[in-house]
């Protein structure tokens, strides 16, 4: 979900709304906002889109709500209770003296609620989120004082939570508190701000405070004041935001995801950026991590969900590789739940564009605890997983609005590809030269994928001759696997098509029962090399070809061998094997984001999906 609040001399309504526009991609089954104008609170909220809400608000008299100078607002990824106007945020208590945001959910809100429906306490939606409101309203009722009023709630609440309130008899404040899940404070002159990221305030400011967990903060126009959930005072770390306004517009696109698509040379440069330092050895500032630590790991661990997992397989592909230290993938959400072998001499790398996805978030916490070191491999400065974990490797992607992630994959990709020489250099598995030529190759990586860029337009014709396929499927070997992979989960994100990926040597253990006529299957063709990858995957083309499928067929420039048995050929530079999904994936997400689009779509905001989940 997104939330934000706004204190200051401007109108709420519309700062809250430019805000919550800003944070759509990260829940968008509902919206609301709340502002307090003389002693009493007004609430609209709207099923759907921001876009119902502002609808409503424009269609009413002085255009929406009444002109005041504090409000709250949120667009909801619904968890409990489906997407209604009822379940939308702002919840008030009874007496509509408190509203209440809420981001995170809320474990024992069931036993909080039997506990004062017994005191005739009238609930009026399926919310987890209703609870907390009450219970606020209760204690404000009671002449406590709201930051108080909070702190005493968040005491009884298990969970995770983002709670942002207003009491309408307290107008110049907004108070909210933050436990495992996100929040930061956009500081103005004579205004200030709350969001769950900086894009809800960057219009208006650029400085900005980074809070920890468990605490509570209290925002007038002229000061912000920082506790812990006891109401002792706490520091908050200030830091500036340096992604401008422009880097979060669309720019002429029509899509933020297509802009994306497009950002990558430039992404895949900055990742790149300072990694070398004297006599050209690797240097990665934010490793935080002793040589020592290094050479005595004797295993990594790659954690990550959806799209970030697929990074973490080629992860796996590489640092074996090239380090020679075992390896193992696993998505976050399994990590957590079970008994791995874990101890100090494992790294746990954590990949997350967002920094606040709750299931890698609670799986660094279980390694952590078991031991291990943690590094981050993340895209968002100060979110809560590279602020718990020992190291981080920042990618440099810029913001990424689209749901569907593209340059947060590549540049991910980029800091796996570096986490791997850096150990190679430290643990001396590869020579200095070596790293010294793959660092070159990393470094034509963005003319590379510029190249795969302008055959964009032939992609898209590709992808609208694909409106009426009820499936497509995707294979791959190698570093192509997880691309394969990658490319089937953004046909089902965006187009909500049947997709699927296989390793092109499973395919005949099982899948290949799925090939009928015509069925179209996109094949990541390894490049040629010495050995026999590329071989095996035009048998497994063949095979596939021999039972009806029509191939669409991703090789590099110069393959031959392929023409044959490719009805349909996207030709990618020639880039070793290991760095090739920087560019195969290119022509997938633009053959993915182009079908959604000619199926009436919304890419930047698929169905029942957010961007960033902070939920486990
Ligand atoms: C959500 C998004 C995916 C993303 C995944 C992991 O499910 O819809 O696009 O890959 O979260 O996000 P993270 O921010 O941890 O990389």
């Amino acid at each position: 979900c997104g939330i934000v609040g706004y204190v200051g001399p401007q109108r709420a309504q519309d700062v809250v709304i430019d805000g919550l526009r800003r944070l759509e991609y990260r829940g968008y089954d509902s919206a609301g906002v709340a502002v307090v104008h003389d002693g009493k609170l007004s609430v609209a909220k709207r099923s759907g889109k921001l876009a119902n809400l502002e609808k409503v608000l424009a269609d009413a008299p002085d255009g929406g709500l009444p002109h005041a100078h504090t409000g709250i607002g949120h667009t909801r990824w619904a968890t409990h209770g489906p997407p209604n106007d009822v379940n939308a945020h702002p919840h008030t208590g009874g007496a509509r003296r408190v509203a209440l945001v809420h981001n995170g959910i809320i474990e024992n809100f069931a036993e909080l609620r039997q506990r004062i429906e017994a005191d005739d306490h009238v609930f009026l939606s399926e919310t987890d989120t209703e609870i907390a409101a009450h219970l606020v309203e209760l204690q404000v009722q009671s002449g406590v004082d709201l930051p108080i009023a909070m702190q005493r709630v968040c005491q009884q609440l298990d969970g995770a939570f983002t709670l942002v309130a207003v009491d309408a008899q307290d107008p110049d404040r907004v108070v909210a508190a933050r436990r495992n899940s996100p929040l930061v404070v956009g500081i103005g002159e004579g205004e200030n701000f709350l969001g769950s990221d900086v894009a809800a305030f960057i219009e208006h400011t650029r400085e900005a405070l980074e809070l920890g967990q468990d605490q509570i903060v209290i925002l007038t126009r002229d000061e912000v004041t920082v506790t812990d959930f006891y109401g002792r005072p706490v520091e908050a770390t200030r830091f500036h935001v340096d992604w401008d306004l422009s880097a979060a517009e669309k720019d002429g696109h029509d899509w933020f995801m297509r802009k994306e698509i497009f950002e990558q040379p430039r992404a895949v440069a900055d990742s790149l950026i300072g990694r070398r330092g004297a006599g050209g050895l690797l240097q990665l500032d934010e490793m935080r991590l002793a040589d020592e630590e290094i050479r005595d790991l004797d295993k990594i661990i790659v954690i990550a969900c959806g799209t970030s997992f697929y990074a973490g397989m080629v992860a796996k592909y590489a640092i074996e590789h090239w380090t020679r230290t075992p390896v193992e993938v696993e998505l976050a959400s399994e990590f957590r739940y079970r008994d791995p072998i874990v101890d100090n001499t494992t790294l746990v790398v954590a990949i997350s564009q967002s920094g606040e996805t709750a299931d890698t978030l609670q799986a660094i916490r279980h390694a952590k605890s078991q031991g291990a070191r943690v590094l981050a491999i993340c895209n968002t400065n100060g979110s809560s997983i590279p602020r718990e974990s020992d190291a981080v490797i920042y990618t440099h992607a810029g913001p990424e609005i689209g749901v569907a992630s593209t340059k947060g994959f590549l540049t991910q990709l980029v800091a796996c590809y570096l986490l791997a020489l850096y150990v190679a250099q430290v643990k001396g598995t590869r020579y200095g030269d070596e790293i010294d030529e793959i660092m070159q190759q990393l470094e034509a990586m963005p003319d590379h994928i510029e190249t795969v860029l302008e055959s964009a337009d032939a992609i898209y014709e590709l992808a609208r001759a694909h409106v009426g396929a009820r499936s497509v499927l995707f294979l791959g070997r190698h570093a192509g696997y997880p691309v394969a992979l990658e490319g089937a989960l953004k046909l089902k994100e965006l187009a909500y098509l049947h997709a699927e990926g296989f390793a092109a040597g499973e395919l005949k253990h099982g899948p290949i029962a799925l090939i009928e006529e015509g069925l179209p299957v996109l094949c990541v063709v390894p490049p040629r090399g010495r050995d026999q990858l590329h071989a095996k995957m035009l048998s497994g083309i063949q095979e596939v070809r021999a039972r009806g499928a029509r191939t669409i067929c991703l090789a590099e420039e110069g393959d031959q061998a392929i023409t044959p048995y490719a009805d349909d050929l996207i030709r990618l530079p020639q880039v070793p094997v290991l760095l090739q999904p920087l560019v195969a994936i290119i022509p997938l997400q633009l053959f993915a984001c182009e079908l959604a689009t000619a199926l009436g779509h919304d890419v930047d905001q698929p169905r029942n999906l957010a961007k960033s989940v902070t939920v486990e």
